[in-house]
């Protein structure tokens, strides 16, 4: 997809301002100059290079990032898999395919399929086990520059706290994401992600198993998400990111029988853009912690939206089946920005569009008048 960000064309540029009058020859006028041309018109002094603008983004618990472009669970391996084609030290993060206690096949497909502007997917976090995957990617994760969160999930909260005991303290492991959206077996199957109390629980677990850097990952399927932010929040969260997929089904072209093998699917990309950009825009009001966005993320603009409602980072997930190399173009598109906005950094951008006010808009629950 094409920005639509306005492109500096050179009818944009100044025309270089005409030679400069001398002060003197101001002050007396056309008629008192002298015949003889004495005057000497100083050279305008060399243009000083304009400042690198700062992109870097703190997380909490010194999670620091060089730019506020990550790339989202699920959507690029274990980051090794596009080192041919990306430049993967050039982006703020890598949050890594989800990770469970035990190997997961995942779910029966089909387990994708295309929606009009996004996708529906039904993986079923299919996955080797946290053992395998520290086998495996850590020793190479430990030579990167670029951090490495890796994304949890677990269907109880000993399964959490399980995964983080081992990845507490890996060399190359830069921090947690939990993935919440997963049925909590203790609770017969509710996600924890649906509730304040079950999110808080699982979140405070974590954190007595943990000094790592702890984003926890919010759901969008929930009427109200601020009383479950907080919740994580409360319980010690480093960052929170939003948001996961929206749960949505497919029907088989036979008309028969749902399309997905798991019947359920999580629906991503550009559809989901403006859902995530609310649950951000009323995230980023009720808490003190960072809010990294994601949800429909292919081009700057987008990027552009979701600081103004208050994220001081993001992820591009579906965006990159299309086009790998988008995260880093973004990186280079946001200093651009701030290079022609003249800002020093890209922090001025996040939360222009939130109230003035502070918590004004939100207190009775979500604003929505059809
Ligand atoms: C194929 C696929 C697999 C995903 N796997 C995970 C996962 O393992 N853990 C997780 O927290 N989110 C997972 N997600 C959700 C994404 O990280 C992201 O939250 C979501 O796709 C919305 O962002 P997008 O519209 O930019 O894709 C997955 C998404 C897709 C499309």
């Amino acid at each position: 997809m094409k920005s639509k960000r306005r492109v500096t064309t050179s009818r944009d540029v100044r025309p270089s301002m005409p030679t400069r009058i001398p002060m003197d020859r101001k002050r007396r006028g056309p008629r008192a100059q002298s015949p003889v041309r004495t005057a000497v018109v100083a050279p305008e002094p060399p243009a000083s290079p304009v400042p690198e603008p700062d992109l870097s983004v703190d997380l909490g618990r010194d999670l620091l990032l060089a730019n506020p472009i990550l790339v989202a669970s699920g959507t690029f391996g274990y980051g090794i898999e596009y080192g041919d084609v990306v430049e993967i030290q050039r982006l703020g993060a890598i949050c890594c395919k989800g990770t469970t206690l035990k190997a997961r096949i995942g779910n029966i497909t089909p387990r994708v399929t295309e929606t009009p502007g996004g996708m529906l997917n039904s993986i079923g976090l299919q996955n080797p086990g946290v053992d395998a995957v520290l086998e495996k990617y850590a020793g190479t994760w430990t030579g990167w520059q670029v951090p490495v969160i890796v994304n949890v999930a677990g269907e109880s909260v000993g399964d959490y706290v399980e995964v983080t005991k081992r990845l507490d303290g890996v060399p190359g492991v830069a921090g947690i994401e939990l993935n919440i959206s997963c049925p909590n077996v203790g609770r017969g199957g509710l996600q924890f992600a649906i509730d304040a109390g079950a999110a808080g629980e699982v979140t405070a677990a974590v954190r007595r198993a943990t000094d790592l850097p702890l984003l926890v990952k919010l759901s969008p399927n929930v009427a109200d998400v601020r009383p479950i932010a907080r919740a994580i929040a409360d319980a010690g969260a480093d960052a929170l990111t939003a948001i996961n997929t929206l749960s949505g089904i497919a029907v088989a072209p036979s008309r028969q029988k749902p399309l997905l093998g798991n019947i359920y699917g999580g629906l991503s990309g550009p559809a989901i853009k403006p859902v995530a950009l609310r649950i951000v825009y009323e995230v980023a009001q009720v808490v003190d912690i960072p809010v990294v966005a994601i949800g429909g993320v292919t081009e700057l603009a987008d990027v552009l939206d979701f600081l103004a409602v208050g994220a001081v980072a993001v992820q591009v997930g579906t965006a990159i089946f299309a086009d790998p190399t988008l995260p880093v173009r973004l990186v280079d598109e946001l200093a651009a920005e701030c290079r022609h906005r003249g800002l020093a950094s890209y922090r001025d951008l996040v939360g222009s569009a939130l109230p003035k006010k502070p918590g004004a808009p939100s207190a009775k629950g979500v604003e929505y008048r059809p």
